[in-house]
């Protein structure tokens, strides 16, 4: 039964992305480049909001999926450089229309699984007649090299619903450890090309 406002949802998702976009067309007209290399943005399935109430115990309810489901708007921001995640992460909270409500940096911390990404769960205002509405989103931001990592990962859970052979996991959880090297190598890399570039100018 579809009973739950996804227009809502579709115009924070709107509110959301020409946000994002006009902060990071500014960031581009300061900087002269873009650090981003995709932003890519959904609503969750109906099926999937179901199933995700439905683990936390809770009813399918309007209420609940807004109390309970933070991540119905999803936008994943991803980016070439490590610095760039951070970068993007204050441009993101200088914004004085979106509020932050948490931050988890699965960067500086990843996750058991060797999972790693920034995550925002933010706040998006939607005018509708005569007041104003705040809906949660989720925001993630890592680099490509992450996003790789990521898929590949995501993809496992779901060829292997019940548990990932042991074996894979382990291979899976040691390229972890190799993109994080690999991401701060290219990022030190990355760091001596812009000297030199803003030396000849
Ligand atoms: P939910 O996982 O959404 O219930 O909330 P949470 O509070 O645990 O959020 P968390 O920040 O841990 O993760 C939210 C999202 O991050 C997930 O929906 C995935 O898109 C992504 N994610 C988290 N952990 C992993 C992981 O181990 N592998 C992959 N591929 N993605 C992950
Ligand atoms: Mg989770």
């Amino acid at each position: 039964m579809n009973d739950i406002p996804f227009y809502k949802y579709e115009y924070a998702k709107k509110m959301l992305e020409t946000e994002l976009d006009i902060l990071l067309s500014e960031f581009k007209r300061k900087h002269g480049y873009t650090p981003v290399e995709h932003v890519k943005s959904r609503i969750k399935t109906m099926d999937s909001i179901q199933k995700k109430l439905k683990k936390k115990g809770q009813i399918f309810t309007e209420e609940n999926v807004e109390k309970y489901i933070l991540d119905v708007i999803g936008i994943r921001i991803v980016v070439s450089f490590l610095s760039d995640v951070y970068d993007i992460v204050s441009l993101i909270s200088n914004s004085t229309n979106i509020l932050i409500k948490n931050r988890k940096d699965y960067i500086k911390e990843p996750k058991s699984s060797g999972y790693s990404s920034y995550h925002m769960i933010v706040l998006v205002p939607i005018y509708l007649e005569g007041y104003v509405e705040y809906l949660s989103a989720e925001i993630q931001i890592r680099t490509v090299a992450m996003d790789f990592w990521a898929s590949l990962d995501h993809k496992m859970r779901y060829k292997f619903p019940e548990r990932i052979p042991d074996e894979l996991q382990q291979e899976l959880m040691n390229y972890a450890e190799d993109i994080q090297e690999l991401d701060r190598k290219m990022y030190e890399i990355n760091k001596v090309v812009m000297k030199y570039e803003q030396e000849r100018h």
